[in-house]
């Protein structure tokens, strides 16, 4: 297997924040876990954190997330974004843009973000995100951002096997990991920065046109209720509005969205 090498990506990364330290261990819990604990003892803005594989990978809503060796990426950062915390969802949707346009560009593929930041590939998922964040009251001490790629992977467990996919399954090609997480740590540098500059409005332009959700039917779990309706919009807070056969709009702020009619 080819592992990843820290020193290889860092050279010809030209960021000037992201992945000046990278930690690379070849098996962990789970990366995010190790981010939060070198975050909390001080690690810098800008620690990047990548392992081969994760024996208890996270997923958001309490789901695993699959991490066989070698096949898939990995990764968190540590950010430390002048925020307050009711503007995390920024974070989060920079993360997805960031990785939406990394695939795009090197797989050819029409990646797409599904409400509010899976990356799908014909209507299965390619990658996740998980954001998790150390905040007062008024400001986000750190956030740690997890993202996780199926780079490479062609087997799934089966009970997964209809939801997800690989780049590699949906392009018949293998992916090189290492241009990809630079290309991936240059994108999340480069909308970063843009948000701290106050521009959040570009990306959510963005991250709309990339997304896969609204305009669509969808279905939607959240605990034991489920939300049937159209997806109308997502406002710059993240909430997406579904408007029910009734006629009544409901904001969601979280849950599961399935789509059930593209159009
Ligand atoms: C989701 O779609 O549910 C989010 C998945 C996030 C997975 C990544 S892999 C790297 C990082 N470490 C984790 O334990 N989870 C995230």
């Amino acid at each position: 297997m080819l592992k990843l090498n820290p020193l290889e990506i860092q050279n010809s990364l030209n960021t000037r924040l992201i992945g000046h330290h990278i930690i690379w261990e070849y098996e962990v819990h789970s990366t995010n876990d190790v981010a939060l604990e070198l975050a909390s003892k001080g690690a810098l803005e800008g620690t990047v954190v990548l392992a081969e594989s994760q024996t208890r990978g996270r997923g958001r809503m309490g789901r695993s997330w699959y991490s066989p060796p070698g096949e898939g990426i990995y990764l968190s950062v540590i950010l430390k974004p002048p925020l307050p915390p009711q503007k995390a969802y920024q974070i989060t949707f920079m993360a997805a843009v960031a990785a939406a346009e990394t695939l795009r560009h090197l797989s050819g593929l029409e990646v797409q973000i599904k409400w509010p930041n899976d990356l799908m590939i014909r209507n299965k998922k390619v990658g996740g995100i998980l954001t998790e964040l150390k905040a007062g009251p008024d400001r986000i001490h750190w956030a740690v951002i997890g993202i996780g790629i199926n780079a490479n992977i062609v087997q799934f467990p089966q009970e997964l096997q209809d939801q997800v996919t690989s780049l590699m399954l949906e392009s018949g090609y293998p992916v090189r990991r290492i241009p990809l997480i630079q290309n991936l740590l240059r994108n999340l540098e480069k909308w970063y920065f843009l948000i701290l500059e106050g521009n959040f409005p570009k990306l959510f332009e963005t991250w709309r046109s990339l997304s896969c959700t609204l305009g669509n039917q969808v279905e939607i779990k959240i605990g034991e209720e489920i939300i049937r309706g159209l997806a109308t919009r997502v406002e710059q807070d993240g909430t997406l509005y579904v408007r029910e056969d009734s006629g009544q709009e409901r904001p969601i702020v979280t849950g599961d969205v399935a789509l059930i009619a593209q159009k």
